[in-house]
């Protein structure tokens, strides 16, 4: 770690008073919006969550039944805005580069409608971009359907099972928000000087795609890949720390315990796991990796305390509902959008520009006449 100073990370500045979420690192809970995650993760839909988010932010928001429908009818507007020769440009970029592309190309604005657009379309999108990479066609949203079973729908053209779709909603609800995470952070700044709802999420997916905030559960599959045999896990996480690489899926700024959605997520695979979704083995080794890396470090880095964090079994759940690993932080910003649009508009009601000042430890220009004494 190279901050001197301690300014880089911002760490214990309050830069916002917000209504939508309390993360408390010490006690391992997650607040949303006067509910505790794990009442909420299992079973609500991702539309129940949405309209927890918005309301109170635009002047009227539907109650979750009329925002299902209107979430079906921007999903197909999404759609509707793809170009003929989309998918031979975008299937040879990361994904999270191609939803992005394909997000900015969205009207900005402040109101509900594109607030309703931005939460349907990374859906949209990243079923697309995913189905192009395959070399196959993206498939219209069912307007029919709530978000999450259309989401898979899209993905693998067919319906999903009860327990997919149920497996995903939590997934959605469980990352909807989260403080002032860097991505939300990011939105709350952009959306300060009044650019708009789509500068602000395109703000929040940019900071988003980073491997320190929504980029790690990839790599959580890369080392699971390598590691591959319960035996040799803790061999391998070993010299992943020895050679001062960090491990992906653990550690947070905030938890110093247990990260509460690790185990909203570890549940909603287990459900899963009971109609025969999930693979065993990839299960038994993912749990065998965790108690590895939480051993060694522990061991390593005593100093400091790093739990298994949300990454980890975002990783093992995205793999077991048919997401590519390159999708994974694609199918995250689809969740975190509620967060990220509600942090805008309420940004925007405190009517405050974000400008927060920096101390210049640069050179001084030669004073002129010290200059002229020589
Ligand atoms: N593996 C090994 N060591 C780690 C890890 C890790 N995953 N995380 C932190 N450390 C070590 C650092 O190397 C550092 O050690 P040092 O003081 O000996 O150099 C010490 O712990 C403190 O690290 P910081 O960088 O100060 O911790 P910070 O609060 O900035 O980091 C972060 C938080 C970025 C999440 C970090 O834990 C990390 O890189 N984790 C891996 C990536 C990851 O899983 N990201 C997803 C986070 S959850 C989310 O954003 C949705």
């Amino acid at each position: 770690m190279n901050d001197e100073d301690g300014l880089g990370g911002l760490e214990g500045v309050v830069a916002a008073h917000t209504v939508l979420s309390e993360v408390d690192g010490a006690a391992g809970r997650l607040v949303i919006r006067g509910h505790q995650l794990d009442e909420i993760a299992q079973r609500w839909r991702y539309e129940d969550v949405v309209a927890l988010l918005f309301q109170g932010f635009f002047d009227t928001v539907p109650n979750a039944a009329a925002l299902r429908g209107a979430l079906g009818r921007a999903r197909r507007e999404a759609f509707e805005r793809l170009q003929p020769n989309d998918d031979a440009v975008l299937r040879k970029m990361p994904p999270i580069e191609a939803v992005r592309a394909l997000l900015a190309r969205l009207p900005d604005g402040d109101d509900l409608a594109t607030a309703l657009r931005l939460v349907a379309a990374p859906a949209v999108y990243t079923a697309a971009v995913m189905r192009w990479r395959l070399g196959v066609q993206a498939l219209a949203p069912d307007e029919s359907l709530p978000y999450a079973a259309d989401m898979l729908r899209m993905l693998h053209g067919r319906t999903p099972t009860a327990a997919q779709a149920a497996a995903l909603d939590t997934y959605l609800v469980t990352v909807c928000d989260h403080g002032l995470n860097a991505s939300t952070f990011a939105a709350r700044v952009v959306a300060s000087t009044g650019a708009g709802l789509a500068s602000a999420v395109l703000a929040g997916i940019s900071a988003l795609k980073g491997p320190l905030h929504g980029g790690a559960p990839g790599p959580v599959l890369d080392a699971l890949d390598a590691i591959g045999t319960a035996a040799n896990a803790r061999h391998w996480l070993e010299g992943a720390v020895a050679s001062g690489q960090r491990l992906m899926g653990f550690g947070h700024r905030i938890y110093r315990v247990r990260d509460p959605r690790a185990d909203a997520l570890k549940g909603a695979l287990r459900r899963l796991s009971v109609e025969g979704s999930v693979n065993a083995a990839r299960f038994e080794l993912a749990e065998a990796a965790e108690q590895a890396a939480l051993a060694i470090l522990r061991e390593k880095k005593p100093d400091r305390a790093l739990e298994t964090n949300v990454e980890f079994y975002t990783a093992l759940l995205l793999e077991a509902l048919g997401f590519g690993r390159e999708s994974f932080t694609c199918v995250f910003a689809a969740g975190r959008v509620s967060g990220w649009v509600a942090h805008a508009r309420e940004q925007v009601k405190k009517g405050r520009l974000i400008r927060p000042q920096s101390v210049y430890v640069g050179p001084m220009p030669q004073d002129a006449d010290t200059e002229l004494a020589h």
